[in-house]
């Protein structure tokens, strides 16, 4: 299978924590280019129409509470099969299904503070990049 992209987002817990360089260092020692980063803070709307697909869900308000509670790192990643491998390497929405060395596993604290974002489908992935990178902030290497 050819390169393809996949988009995520390292979340405000692990920012707080400190984790995002060793988080950033598991993902490029997993194979994945960088094509794009950017450390930024989400506005309320914009984090409420990033995960609009949970706008019914009680967990919504809280997700979206945590997600605009500090900054985030976001980035467009490149490898063979991205966004399968990406969610791989990140493991379990709850860290406590996560497997052992995964992303969540090491660095998750609950199933809501769970230190990343993988795009869940190429669709999702070019549509979450574009929210967030114009095309001049894209890298080809
Ligand atoms: P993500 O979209 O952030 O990569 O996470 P995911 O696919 O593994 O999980 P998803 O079902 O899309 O949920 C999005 C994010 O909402 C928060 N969440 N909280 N309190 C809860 O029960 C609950 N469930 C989900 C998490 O931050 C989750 O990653
Ligand atoms: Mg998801």
């Amino acid at each position: 299978m050819a390169n393809n992209r996949t988009f995520t987002m390292i979340k405000p817990d692990a920012i707080a924590q400190g984790n995002e360089g060793a988080i950033i260092q598991k993902i490029t020692n997993s194979g994945f280019k960088i094509l794009a980063l950017k450390m930024t803070r989400l506005s309320r709307e914009k984090a409420q129409a990033f995960y609009a697909v949970h706008e019914d869900k009680g967990f919504f308000e809280g997700l979206v509470d945590f997600m605009t509670s500090g900054p985030i790192i976001a980035a467009i990643l490149e490898k063979k099969n991205a966004v399968e491998d990406f969610r791989a390497l990140i493991g379990s929405t709850n860290p406590e299904e996560a497997l052992e060395g995964t992303i969540r596993n090491l660095f998750a604290s609950n199933i809501q503070e769970n230190a990343v974002h993988g795009s869940d489908s190429d669709e999702n992935a070019a549509i979450e990049a574009a929210f967030h990178f114009n095309d001049d902030e894209i890298v080809t290497y």
